[in-house]
C-alpha cells in the first residue's frame, strides 16, 4: 500500500523564495539543524525559472507568509513564470543582501548555498542561515491550510463557453476537451490526474 494522501499530514509553511532575479512560491522547506549556524533546505523543481537562477547564485532568501497574506502574492509567485512577467512589478519588496523579501510577511531567512543535490525533478539546495529578521509574530500559513482554502483564498477564472482542466494544485487553467496522455502540469509538475474539469 502507498497512500500518498498521508504526506499532508507533514507540516510544511508557505514562503516565497526568492534569489537574484527571481524567485517562486515554496512548501518544500525544511530545517535541517539548529544551533549558532542553522541549515535550512529547500526543494526546487528543475523546470522552474527559479532552479536555473539558484545554480548560478550564491545566496536565496524565503519570506514565510502568514495565514491572512494577499493571495495575489501566491498567485503571483506560485502560478506565474518569472520567465514571462516581473514579478515583483506590483509586489513590495526590500532588498537585503541585493535580495528581494516580501514585506508582507512575518520575516526573512537569507541563506548562503553550501550544497545542493539533483534527483529526477528537482533539485534539494541546502543553504546556511546568516541574516534574518521577525516582521511580526502573526500565525504562520501552513501547506495544509492553504490546500483546504485555496478555492476561497484564490479565485480562478476560466473563459466561458470553453472546457477547461484547472490544476487543483497550483491554479494553473488548461484548455482543451481532453487533457494530452502523458500531460503534466507546466506550473507545478502535478500528473493530469490532479487536474479538474470546469465546462
Ligand atoms: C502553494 C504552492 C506551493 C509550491 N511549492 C513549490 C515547491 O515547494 N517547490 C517548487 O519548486 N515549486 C513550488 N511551487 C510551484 C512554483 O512556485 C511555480 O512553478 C512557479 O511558477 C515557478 O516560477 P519560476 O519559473 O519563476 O521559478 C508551488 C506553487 C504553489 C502555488
Amino acid at each position: 500500500m502507498k497512500n500518498k494522501k498521508i504526506t499532508r499530514k507533514i507540516t510544511q509553511g508557505m514562503y516565497v523564495l526568492t534569489t537574484n532575479n527571481g524567485g517562486c512560491m515554496v512548501d518544500a522547506v525544511s530545517q535541517i539543524s539548529a544551533g549558532d549556524n542553522p541549515l535550512i533546505s529547500v526543494a526546487v523543481m528543475k523546470n522552474n525559472y527559479t532552479n536555473e537562477l539558484l545554480k548560478k547564485n550564491k545566496l536565496f532568501a524565503l519570506s514565510i507568509l502568514a495565514k491572512d497574506v494577499n493571495p495575489n502574492i501566491i498567485t503571483t509567485f506560485g502560478m506565474n513564470s518569472m520567465r514571462d512577467i516581473n514579478k515583483f512589478e506590483n509586489t513590495s519588496v526590500k532588498e537585503i543582501e541585493g535580495i528581494n523579501i516580501i514585506n508582507d510577511s512575518l520575516g526573512y531567512m537569507i541563506c548562503e548555498i553550501i550544497d545542493s543535490i539533483d534527483n529526477e525533478t528537482h533539485t534539494l539546495f541546502i543553504g546556511k542561515l546568516i541574516e534574518a529578521d521577525v516582521f511580526k509574530d502573526d500565525q504562520a500559513m501552513s501547506y495544509n491550510y492553504y490546500q483546504e482554502n485555496k478555492e476561497d483564498l484564490i479565485k480562478v477564472t476560466t473563459e466561458k463557453g470553453k472546457t477547461a482542466w484547472v490544476c487543483t494544485i497550483c491554479g494553473y487553467v488548461y484548455y482543451g476537451d481532453t487533457l494530452p496522455d502523458d500531460f503534466k502540469c507546466p506550473i507545478c509538475g502535478v500528473d493530469k490526474k490532479l487536474f479538474k474539469k470546469k465546462d
